[in-house]
């Protein structure tokens, strides 16, 4: 059997969930996936970005070489990871502009039976982590997806303790080893999940 397709699709303004979406990228290789690194179009200026902390303007810069996600990135894959820092406990705007530009893909049911999981990060830790990813979760649920969630399995979970999905809270720091290793766990199951059903589509 072919190796299944993962793409991570994120935005960060600052690196965060990009550091996060790298450690995906990682335990979805480790599983055996063919793995595309994807980040959504900006949709603020250089001049509006310029004025916001340095951080903004400096992961801008670091992060120039990553491709730009497109419709055939969803086409392509089997697994889909989506990544966005916590908007006022909801999805940045920038994510949620790729989503909605997905419907052409969503009129032909090309995003249904995929498997699906979200990772965040918040300032603070009641920041709004868990409705961010919820709020994901609805898209998943319209887009006919099967939800992969990394739950607790694995010890891991009970160190970052967000069943929901990977999350860091930004306020502390850059992503830590607990955030890293959770990302790649969740990744990794996600893989796994998309693995055994190709398998079992293709022996039905
Ligand atoms: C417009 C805006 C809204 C935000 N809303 C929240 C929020 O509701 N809760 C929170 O804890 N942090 C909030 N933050 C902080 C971001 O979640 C945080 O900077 C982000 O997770 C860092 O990720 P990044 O480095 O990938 O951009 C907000 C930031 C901005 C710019």
């Amino acid at each position: 059997m072919e190796p299944v397709n993962a793409a991570i699709i994120y935005y960060s303004a600052s690196g965060t969930v990009h550091a996060l979406a790298q450690a995906a990228v990682e335990g979805a290789e480790k599983a055996g996936a063919t793995v595309r690194l994807r980040k959504v179009a900006e949709t603020l200026s250089d001049e509006v970005i310029n004025a916001k902390p340095p951080a903004w303007a400096e992961h801008r810069d670091a992060s120039a070489d990553v491709a730009l996600a497109q419709l055939d990135d969803l086409d392509w894959a089997d697994v889909v990871l989506l990544g966005t820092p916590t908007r006022f406990g909801l999805v940045s705007s920038q994510l949620k502009a790729f989503i909605d530009g997905t419907s052409p893909l969503w009129a032909e049911g090309k995003l249904a039976g995929k498997v699906y999981s979200a990772f965040t990060a918040s300032s603070t830790a009641h920041g709004g982590q868990e409705s961010t990813i919820l709020a994901l979760s609805n898209v998943f649920y319209h887009w006919g997806g099967i939800i992969v969630p990394p739950g607790y399995t694995d010890p891991i979970q009970f160190q970052s303790g967000n069943p929901y999905g990977t999350s860091h809270v930004a306020g502390t720091g850059v992503p830590g080893d607990v955030a890293l290793q959770a990302a790649r766990h969740q990744a990794r199951r996600a893989v796994d999940v998309a693995t055994a059903l190709k398998a079992g589509r293709a022996a039905a």
